[in-house]
């Protein structure tokens, strides 16, 4: 009877502990559940294509027996009324951890509201949100890199270009007669870059005179529209193209290969962001230069982010910026390093 009684005593009390140890493998189960919900302004862009490609490899990597990580990615598509409907499906979805890339950088209040409303963090990238509302919360980061820094990395290229090679100053005006290519008015990177290259162009002693400009909102077929319209008027005047960024560049060439324009009357071109076709066109010599933006430093950053947020762990050892932003640097691509570049991307 009495060794009956201790048998009972001790499954129960063995039951117990297998109930409470399981318990506790949900419950750290559940704490190292990364869920990501990604959603991009335009998936179609470039870059963007090409950043997501890192974002999920870095993610991947960081996936382990503790740590389960569930990617989630939305296109809005140019639509901010999108982004925010995507934003609230994936947090009813379930997801711990949001990456925005902002349709409209100055109008993120919905997102904002819902995601401090979930307590769901977001990291925002590539399209910075103003100031006033990174600071409405402080689960808001942003991971990105310094524009005017490319746009003088760009200006350093072209001044290089130009003081090695006389014949760029094709009519021998002693100026360069250039033109722009701009992204999406209000994108942070976009007046910046073409202010701070010009203005290093200046500071280095070059005279120039500017031919016209277009706005063709990072877009490759609308640059070359536009720079089809900027020839017509312009002839083979055009000395320097500066794009601000490389799938423009690519879009000024497509226009002058249309035109059938000889190798000796085109303008030098510059880009920014050194995407796999900008690397090929700067092997090619057909883009005298780029400027790399460092898509595998910013996932890798995004990504290490999300899971010390997530996790509780390691993010007194990430150097912020004003607490919450990080900037990746930029580095400049000619023929004489692209091979750096192109070989990172295997
Ligand atoms: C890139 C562009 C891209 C844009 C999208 C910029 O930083 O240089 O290529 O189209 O971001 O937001
Ligand atoms: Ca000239």
């Amino acid at each position: 009877m009495n060794a009956k009684k201790i048998r009972i005593s001790c499954i129960l009390f063995l039951l117990c502990i297998c109930f409470l140890c399981g318990c506790e493998k949900q419950q750290s189960a559940a704490k190292n559940k990364l869920y990501v919900g990604i959603t991009y302004y335009n998936q179609s862009d470039t870059f963007l294509s090409q950043l997501n490609i890192c974002i999920r490899e870095q993610l991947d990597q960081l996936e382990n027996d503790d740590f389960e990580i569930i990617i989630a990615v939305r296109d809005a598509a140019g639509s901010q009324r999108t982004q925010d409907d995507q934003v609230k499906e994936l947090i009813d979805a379930g997801c711990n951890i949001l990456f925005v890339n902002l349709v409209d950088r100055t109008d993120p209040s919905e997102i904002i509201d819902i995601a401090k409303e979930n307590n769901v963090p977001i990291i925002f990238f590539n399209r910075e949100p103003v100031a006033e509302d990174m600071m409405r919360w402080d689960g808001l980061y942003y991971v990105g890199a310094d524009a005017k820094q490319s746009g003088t990395l760009q200006g350093e290229l072209a001044v290089d270009a130009i003081l090695a090679d006389s014949r760029i100053d094709r009519n021998k005006d002693g100026k360069i007669q250039y033109v722009v290519l701009e992204g999406e008015p209000g994108h942070q990177d976009a007046i910046i870059r073409t202010e701070s290259a010009v203005n290093t162009l200046k500071d280095n002693g070059i005279q120039l005179e500017k031919l016209g400009y277009g706005i063709a909102n990072w877009n490759r077929a609308q640059a070359q529209n536009r720079m089809m319209q900027i020839i017509g008027q312009h002839q083979n005047e055009i000395e320097l193209v500066l794009a601000n960024n490389d799938d423009m560049a690519l879009g000024a060439i497509d226009a002058y290969k249309k035109l059938n324009y000889t190798e000796s009357a085109l303008p030098l071109f510059f880009g920014i962001d050194g995407t796999d076709v900008g690397l090929q066109a700067v092997t090619d010599s057909e883009l005298a230069g780029t400027v790399y933006n460092d898509k595998e430093g910013q996932a890798a950053a995004m990504a290490k982010l999300a899971v010390a947020i997530i996790s509780g762990d390691g993010l007194e050892e990430i150097e912020f910026q004003n607490e919450k932003y990080i900037y990746l640097p930029y580095f400049k691509v000619t023929i004489d390093n692209v091979d750096d570049f192109t070989n990172t991307e295997s």
